[in-house]
């Protein structure tokens, strides 16, 4: 049965790594038919939406959507995306790899950040020398990501799980947050270490290597995978995966990157290790496999772009990525 799956480069870099990524599944064979739309600044300008409902629509019927990255408007363009495919949780591993300069060699954790909530629900006033924001918990979201990180750490034979917060000043919202995983992973049989997630951001620098898979509340996700990227060689090379019951909505972690957009020299690695979580969604663990072995030993022998310290284009990594498969 073929998959459908929404390609949507966006903005900036987006439109050169989307398309490598779209190169490298086409080259493993799995069974996919690709549908191609637009979203981002540049459709904003054109016809005034930034997300046309025509490309929001793409992503709910979809099986999986494929998103690079939107400059100014991205927030209306990848939050929708995020709710278009009823995703609660984004997937954000962060790893060294050999023959990478890192600022620590031996990082490997996973981050799994709640998805639809948080400060993240748009709920923010301005008026007369005062801004307000909601941040909104609930225990039902709080719920649903723990039981996916238990089901992960299982999974995937870990000892348990760090959960990051800030209760001690956040008392009702991240109270209600660690308190609902705690329960969750007391029920699971799985081991919880809370941290207060400043005091994670030290520790992280420090010592990366102690950390497996780490539960966030939403932007504590979104600021702590960045801190992650820095450890391990930069944006270029981490990937996300947000993810639904039934789809799936995978993209870099990095933005547009208008220094370097248009000039052929943006790092594919983190879109196509974005589609190697997106086969692996879809069913296609093997191809999933071959893609991301594929992309470490390009890592590891290059040629890689200006980011890592090499002197190759998009295409030349792409092309080399595609010759391992
Ligand atoms: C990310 C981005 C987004 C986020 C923005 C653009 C809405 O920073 O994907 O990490 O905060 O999630
Ligand atoms: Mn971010």
């Amino acid at each position: 049965m073929t998959h459908e799956v929404a390609v949507i480069p966006g903005d900036g870099i987006g439109r050169g790594v989307v398309p490598s990524a779209v190169d490298v599944l086409e080259a493993t064979e799995a069974d996919l038919t690709f549908v191609h739309d637009e979203a981002g600044d540049a459709v904003a300008t054109e016809c005034g939406d930034p997300l046309p409902a025509e490309t929001a629509d793409l992503a709910r019927r979809a099986d999986a959507t494929l998103f690079g990255a939107a400059g100014e408007t991205a927030a209306e363009v990848v939050l929708p995306l995020r709710s278009a495919v009823d995703s609660f949780v984004n997937v954000r591993p962060a790893r060294a790899y050999p023959g990478v300069d890192a600022l620590h060699p031996d990082v490997d954790v996973v981050f799994l950040r709640e998805n639809t909530e948080g400060v993240y629900v748009g709920d923010e006033t301005r008026e007369d020398g005062r801004a307000t924001l909601t941040r909104v918990v609930t225990a039902d979201a709080s719920r649903k990501l723990a039981e996916f990180a238990c089901e992960f750490v299982a999974e995937r034979g870990f000892d348990g799980l760090t959960v990051a917060h800030k209760a001690n000043v956040m008392q009702e919202t991240d109270g209600l947050f660690l308190e609902t995983v705690e329960a969750v992973a007391d029920e699971r049989g799985v081991a919880v270490d809370p941290v207060l997630m400043d005091a994670l951001a030290t520790h992280l620098c420090l010592h990366p290597e102690e950390y497996d898979v780490i539960v966030t509340p939403n932007l504590a996700g979104d600021v702590l995978s960045d801190l992650a990227a820095g450890l391990v060689g930069g944006l270029g090379l981490l990937p996300s995966a947000n993810l639904g019951d039934e789809r799936g909505l995978f993209e870099p972690v990095h933005g547009t990157a208008p220094d370097i957009a248009g000039e052929g020299v943006a790092n594919p690695v983190a879109a196509v290790l974005s589609a190697a979580m997106m086969l692996e969604f879809l069913g296609y663990d093997e191809e999933g496999e071959r893609v991301r072995t594929a992309v470490e030993d390009v890592l590891a022998d290059g040629p890689r772009t200006p980011d890592l310290g090499g002197e190759a284009g998009t295409d030349e990594v792409t092309g080399a990525i595609v010759e391992r498969l």
